[in-house]
């Protein structure tokens, strides 16, 4: 495995994959079993002959909150063992310095999809997910990037991306690797209290209470009321959000024929959970 610090060291590693499959994960560190399964995923679609490629970079751009950039875990050596197990073959771990200009001016904002939900609630978090995931594209020029359903925002907005600058990348979603509790496995579960860590799972329980609730019949306000209510039973805890959308455009329902998104957020103490579930009527 080799591990480019420097964009240069990137492009030398890569010079002797062009013309095969290159698949890209691009994770902010702190790899977890949910990255891991990340990482085999593209080996597998990589196969013997492509090349599997990892980028281990905390994006100061997408934080909209200085304190959750400064408490995110940061855990390099742990990383490179997850990557190596896994069979990636490049590790990008560039520095801030080393990934952005000091005077950069270029931004890249998505305008629909990032009006709602987590982009509603985090300023600028979405325009900094797209401009380091475009600037990894250009670097790394992948034929194919995973990520994870658990930030199917993000997913969604990156598709958009994509697709509206043309760039020639097929994105796999990946399914939501969840504890045996069923929480959604994050970088940021460490940072939990154990009351909370103990608690969290409830998150996942309210989203499946919730799909029966909606195939039975329950209207979207009371369906994400009773998520509300549930999860801000628990001492300590506060919903950023909890909303059933078009889970195509994330906005509101126009059809209820068609596939609905029921996502949400909540501080368990200051730690931010999300976790969403895809809802049908029927
Ligand atoms: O999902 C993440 O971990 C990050 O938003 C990403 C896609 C690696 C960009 O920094």
């Amino acid at each position: 495995m080799q591990i480019a610090r420097t964009k240069e060291e990137l492009r030398a590693a890569l010079a002797p994959a062009r013309g095969r499959r290159i698949v890209l994960v691009p994770t902010m560190g702190a790899l977890h079993e949910g990255h891991a399964s990340l990482l085999r995923q593209a080996r597998e679609l990589a196969g013997d002959q492509g090349t599997v490629v990892s980028s281990v970079f905390l994006n100061p751009v997408q934080f909209d909150n200085a304190s959750d950039l400064a408490t995110y875990p940061q855990t390099p050596e742990a990383d490179l063992d997850v990557c190596r197990k896994c069979g990636v073959d490049v590790v990008f771990m560039p520095t801030p310095e080393v990934m952005y200009c000091p005077d950069r001016s270029i931004t890249l904002e998505e305008t629909h999809l990032s009006t709602v939900l987590c982009g509603a609630k985090r300023p600028g978090h979405f325009a900094g997910v797209c401009l380091v995931v475009n600037k990894l594209f250009n670097l790394v020029q992948p034929t194919d990037a995973i990520f994870g359903k658990k930030d199917y925002q993000q997913l969604a907005i990156l598709r958009r991306l994509v697709r509206d600058l043309d760039i020639p990348v097929c994105l796999h979603g990946a399914e939501i690797v969840r504890g045996e509790d069923g929480l959604a496995l994050s970088s940021r579960n460490v940072r939990l209290t154990p009351e909370h860590r103990a608690a969290a799972p409830t998150i996942r329980r309210s989203l499946l209470a919730a799909r029966e609730a909606y195939r039975a019949g329950k209207s979207a306000s009371e369906v994400c009321a009773a998520v509300v209510s549930t999860l801000e039973a628990i001492p300590g805890v506060r919903v950023d959000y909890a909303e059933l959308v078009d889970a195509e455009t994330l906005h509101p329902q126009t059809d209820e024929n068609r596939l609905a998104l029921l996502a949400v957020a909540a501080y368990f103490g200051d730690v931010r959970l999300i976790d969403n579930i895809e809802l049908t009527r029927s």
